[in-house]
């Protein structure tokens, strides 16, 4: 799938960007199936917010399931100081995760794509598995920042082996915030782990929290993204097809969109079976639920 010179890249800058790789009529398939998901999804009973920046009280036991089923997650700026939505609940989700590729036959179709497990391999995945997926929509306005991360934080193997592909649904850009990524930056430490909060007996946790691992401060976000300064970080503005593949230790990060246009992405991560998963992860499936093999 991949040429010398890709592999090379990869190698060099920890991510790789792929233009067409899906058609736009699959990126249109899966962005009704998700829009399709929201209008069917009942938020009365519990609402759980998702946002990066404060993923210890915001992690509960709806986002631990999650890891096994499909669940949306309201953006933070959703609701009005009445705690109601004050945009239509289409355009409040921030995204659906993290069990969909298996859950639903539209995901699964579009996840278990054979060229992904081939790549994966060409850049040195073992026996690849399918452990996570989002749907994260960027929704116009309100589309909160993801906060500078390395993958490995969330999804931990030892040896390190998770590996990200995120699609472009929709066209990325500077002013709906798009990827951006920190070219070499792979090489670095990872900084932090995010480990389920009773490490004695982890299937009893009810939320997770951060680890401190390593003090190296991770590459500053620009502060203005259309006049970024002294940033290590360059954008990925992508249109809809892309495919962005992502080392499980780079730093990578996206800005709030203020924009009127929404930014959906598909995003599926992919472990060596070959490494050990601990069980102190967040995410863990039942017995009944094993990953599939990409
Ligand atoms: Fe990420």
């Amino acid at each position: 799938m991949l040429t010398a010179e890709q592999r090379a890249a990869y190698d060099r800058d920890g991510f790789l960007v792929l233009p067409d790789f899906v058609s736009v009529a699959e990126c249109t398939r899966l962005r009704e199936r998700a829009l399709q998901i929201v209008d069917e999804w009942e938020p009365s009973a519990r609402r759980s917010v998702f946002t990066t920046n404060e993923q210890t009280r915001t992690s509960n036991q709806e986002f631990l399931d999650s890891g096994f089923g499909t669940w949306c997650f309201f953006e933070e700026d959703a609701f009005g100081p009445d705690g109601e939505l004050t945009q239509p609940k289409e355009l409040s989700i921030n995204k659906i995760g993290h069990a969909q590729h298996d859950t639903d036959d539209e995901f699964r179709r579009f996840s278990y794509d054979p060229r992904l497990g081939t790549i994966a391999r060409e850049l040195g995945v073992v026996e690849p598995l399918a452990l996570q997926s989002m749907y994260i929509f960027k929704q116009p306005r309100i589309g909160g920042e993801v906060t500078c991360h390395q993958d490995a934080t969330f999804l931990y193997t030892d040896p390190i082996t998770v590996t990200g592909f995120w699609f472009a649904i929709e066209n990325a850009t500077l002013d709906n915030g798009c990827l951006w990524a920190a070219p070499g930056a792979h090489r670095g430490p990872l900084r932090q782990l995010f480990k389920r909060d009773d490490p004695d007996d982890p299937a009893r946790a009810t939320g997770a929290v951060f680890e401190a691992l390593d003090a190296t401060a991770l590459p500053t976000p620009p502060a203005d993204v259309h006049h970024p300064r002294e940033t290590s970080f360059v954008p990925l503005e992508v249109a809809a097809g892309t495919m962005v593949v992502l080392h499980g230790l780079l730093p990578h990060w996206s800005g709030p969109n203020h924009s009127a246009t929404s930014r959906h992405a598909y995003s599926l991560h992919a472990i060596s079976a070959a490494a050990d998963y601990p069980s102190w992860n967040w995410l863990q499936r039942p017995a009944d639920m094993p990953l599939g093999a990409l």
